[in-house]
């Protein structure tokens, strides 16, 4: 049917033609594989797969709401980013985005490193048998037990965030007899394009030191004094869901820059930068994500280009994506509850989950896209708003979507793009049930993290 058949209804037509909204895709029952991992099909049946499992046998199997992860697109993103960058540079992955033991012995066997920053991300990823030299500790606030643990299990390094960690981390190193591999993190006062809550490397922000009035310079000074610290490198990471290759290579130029001064200051050649994550997935088919391949050329060439003209040899590049890698593997399945038509306006679709497994949608104002996976259909196109169980009007999941007319209670909607920062970041609002997360491969699923229960809940009321 082409786009023209079927403006958006008769009820929506006002909206519609306002252009808030995406028309709706030609096809509603048809998968946008920007935005669906890569093996989710939709069989003979109509019934969307993954992994070669059909979505109604999970949902019966492992109930809903239920995050499913795609264990085969998870392992071939980690080799990707691992070959794009090859064996001159090393990848961490963001464990912020959606860490579990599993997902650690996947990055072990692919060949990952890993990116922590907090106390519960490092006893994850030791748990699970990660060795440390390939963990990289971050965070803007390390509590001195935070850091006594990370030096004590021998982590490849630390990026050092502030002139007190500086002194805090040489400290206890010294005091272990250590010297610890670190990092500074420098703010190059780049303003990357994305929401402001999560764009990092503008200057009235908290992480890292300034390069701006020579903080930064200051900051190398002090740790090269310092008996319990070896002075790697570099960090920069300028913020997340970026699309526009501009921002890194501004950022790569000014910590090239920062390399030079070093050496001409110190005699001293850092030999590591690390650029950071941030790479855009697509939420929508209206995203177009930049391919591993494109990033590690553009970032390599950058690089290279700036040390050449200052003299320099060209450091190690590392590089830190948690979304890119997680983001597009897993999708979130729910059971519709309601439909509930409002005239004039778009028709609410609650779903059995909602702002506790996908808070993105009201912190950001993130865009998702849905589909009804358990059916097909020939319905017109309805404009929806898919919104959760929560007690309150923000608890939206997919603010604006086309989903078919005869969308009925027990149908079951997928969101997918939803592995990175939707399990990491939910919460137990109105005391619901974090959803457990569940790895689909080859004909098999297996649950990687397991549902909360009551019990859970109460567990940890004492009172
Ligand atoms: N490295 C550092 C130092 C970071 O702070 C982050 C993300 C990453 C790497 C990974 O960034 P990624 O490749 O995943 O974009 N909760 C927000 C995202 C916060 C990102 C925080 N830091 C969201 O849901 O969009």
């Amino acid at each position: 049917m082409s786009r023209s058949a079927h403006p958006a209804g008769p009820r929506h037509a006002d909206v519609y033609t306002e252009g808030h909204y995406s028309a709706p895709a030609d096809d509603l029952n048809s998968l946008d594989e920007k935005v669906w991992s890569r093996t989710v099909d939709r069989n003979a049946d109509g019934v969307v797969t993954v992994g070669g499992i059909e979505v109604t046998q999970l949902a019966e199997e492992f109930g809903t709401p239920a995050y499913f992860l795609d264990e085969a697109d998870f392992r071939a993103r980690c080799r990707a980013w691992a070959d794009a960058f090859g064996p001159d540079a090393d990848v961490f992955y963001a464990g912020k985005a959606f860490l579990s033991r599993a997902v650690v012995k996947w990055l072990q066997e692919e060949g990952l490193n890993l990116d922590v920053c907090s106390g519960g991300e490092l006893a994850t990823a030791l748990a699970a048998g990660m060795p440390a030299e390939r963990i990289a500790f971050h965070g803007n606030n390390k509590s001195a037990d935070e850091i006594e643990r990370a030096v004590e299990a021998g982590v490849g390094r630390i990026v050092l965030d502030s002139f007190q960690e500086i002194v805090r981390v040489a400290h206890i190193a010294q005091s272990r007899g250590v010297r610890q591999r670190v990092q500074i993190r420098v703010t190059v006062g780049v303003e990357a394009h994305t929401h402001e809550f999560i764009a990092t490397a503008h200057e009235d922000q908290k992480f890292g030191i300034a390069l701006a009035e020579g903080q930064a310079a200051e900051a190398v000074r002090r740790a090269l004094k310092l008996d319990g610290l070896e002075l790697i490198g570099i960090h920069s990471h300028i913020g997340s869901q970026i699309f526009d290759m501009a921002g890194f290579e501004v950022s790569a130029r000014r910590v090239v820059q920062l390399l030079a001064e070093v050496r001409d200051e110190h005699g001293v050649e850092l030999p590591e930068i690390d650029l950071g994550g941030g790479l855009g997935i697509a939420y929508t088919s209206e995203d177009d994500p930049r391919e591993p391949q494109e990033i590690a050329k553009a970032l390599g060439e950058i690089v290279t280009r700036e040390c050449e003209a200052a003299g320099l040899a060209t450091p190690r590049i590392s590089v830190e994506p948690g979304r890119a890698i997680v983001g597009p593997t897993a999708f979130t399945l729910y059971q519709v509850g309601t439909v509930k038509p409002l005239e004039g306006l778009r028709t609410y679709v609650s779903v059995d989950g909602g702002m506790s497994d996908n808070i993105r949608t009201a912190l950001y104002d993130a865009e998702y896209s849905v589909a009804l996976v358990s059916r097909t259909s020939t319905a017109e196109p309805m404009l929806s708003r898919v919104v959760g169980k929560h007690c309150e009007s923000g608890d939206i999941v997919v603010k604006d979507a086309f989903l078919p007319a005869d969308l009925a209670p027990g149908d079951l909607l997928a969101v997918p793009a939803t592995g990175a920062y939707c399990r990491a970041m939910a919460s137990n609002y109105n005391h619901a049930l974090r959803p457990p997360v569940v790895a689909v491969r080859d004909g098999e699923a297996r649950v990687i993290v397991r549902r909360e229960t009551e019990e859970d809940l109460l567990r940890l009321d004492v009172g």
